[in-house]
């Protein structure tokens, strides 16, 4: 049986009933005040949920909050209100089981480490040994085993993102954050990129949450796609992706099925966008002053 499969299985059985949910968040909302008095609100009411092993993509138009629902899902980020919890416990910070890729990858890599030592980095309170041994197993997941002492600039954009995926992986994570991994990158990098990413997550068992604004990325990678609205966003709809996995880019492309799930997805996002994007929030509210990466 193919590595891919059995990992799908392990989801499979992972994802039974009520207490398989991992991370659940219940009325979520977050606005951004500036200091000239008026506010931002980026999400407005958000109710999901993801259960272990599953893989979901989020959805949504530009700006309508996606960066700001995943900082707040894992706790670098207090919503307004509304709870969180992770594993059953209300989310207080990001708990130690969780990984995030950020869309900016060559801010996140330090240029003065070497790979390996990139991935090492984040691997508090282990052996320098265990360190150097899951640097290189992440590594050689993401086929990069034969650059392990390059620097970050001696990588393309591709490359440079898989350390940043191998970073996340060798912390042994059971759910990871994905913000736009793949945006910066060329199309057929993407789709390798993707497959790859679809491949290790279903070895590992892991729960993913990818946000992508790519709808054909949502659909080809995830069990379930949550589409949100316009800010302040809310869930517009949940759609199940009942594609069998392991999926071949392909042959998945070109089922009438994966035609139908993508119109679907789209017609739902641009029946909902506004005239103009921007058109709830004055235009000074625009700048933005406290923004972070
Ligand atoms: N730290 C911040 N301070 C002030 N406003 C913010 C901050 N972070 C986000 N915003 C505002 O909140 C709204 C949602 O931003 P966010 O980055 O979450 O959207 P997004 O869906 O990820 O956008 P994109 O599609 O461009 O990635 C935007 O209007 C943004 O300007
Ligand atoms: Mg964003």
């Amino acid at each position: 049986m193919p590595e891919a499969t059995k990992g799908r299985q392990y989801r499979r059985e992972a994802a039974g009933p009520a207490t398989a949910t991992l991370l659940e968040a219940r009325g979520v909302a977050k606005s951004f005040p500036h200091s000239n008095g008026t506010v931002t609100p980026a999400i407005g009411d958000i109710n999901l949920s993801l259960d272990k092993g599953e893989f979901v993509a989020i959805v949504g138009p530009s700006g309508c909050g996606k960066t700001t629902l995943l900082r707040c899902l894992c706790g670098l980020l207090k919503p307004d209100s509304g709870t969180l919890s992770y594993d059953g416990q209300p989310v207080n910070g990001v708990p130690d089981d969780v990984a995030v890729v950020f869309q900016e990858y060559n801010r996140s890599l330090f240029p003065w480490l070497s790979v390996r030592r990139n991935v090492e980095f984040g691997l508090h309170g282990l052996s320098k040994a265990e360190r150097r041994a899951r640097a290189e197993e992440a590594l050689t997941r993401v086929h990069l085993a034969d650059v392990l002492e390059h620097y970050p600039w001696q990588l393309s954009g591709g490359m440079q993102q898989r350390v940043a995926i191998a970073r996340a992986i060798a912390t042994h994570p059971a759910l990871l954050l994905m913000d736009e991994p793949f945006a910066s990158v060329d199309a057929q990098t993407r789709i390798r990129l993707e497959t790859m990413t679809a491949s290790i997550s279903a070895e590992l068992g892991l729960a993913t949450l990818l946000i992508t604004h790519d709808i054909d990325e949502a659909v080809f990678l995830a069990d379930r796609v949550i589409v949100l609205s316009p800010r302040p966003s809310r869930v517009l709809a949940e759609i199940v992706i009942d594609i069998p996995h392991p999926r071949s880019e392909l042959e998945v492309k070109a089922l009438p099925r994966f035609q139908e799930y993508r119109r679907l997805i789209h017609d739902l996002i641009v029946a909902k966008e506004p005239e103009s994007a921007d058109a709830a929030t004055p235009a000074s509210a625009e700048t933005e002053p406290e923004r972070s990466a």
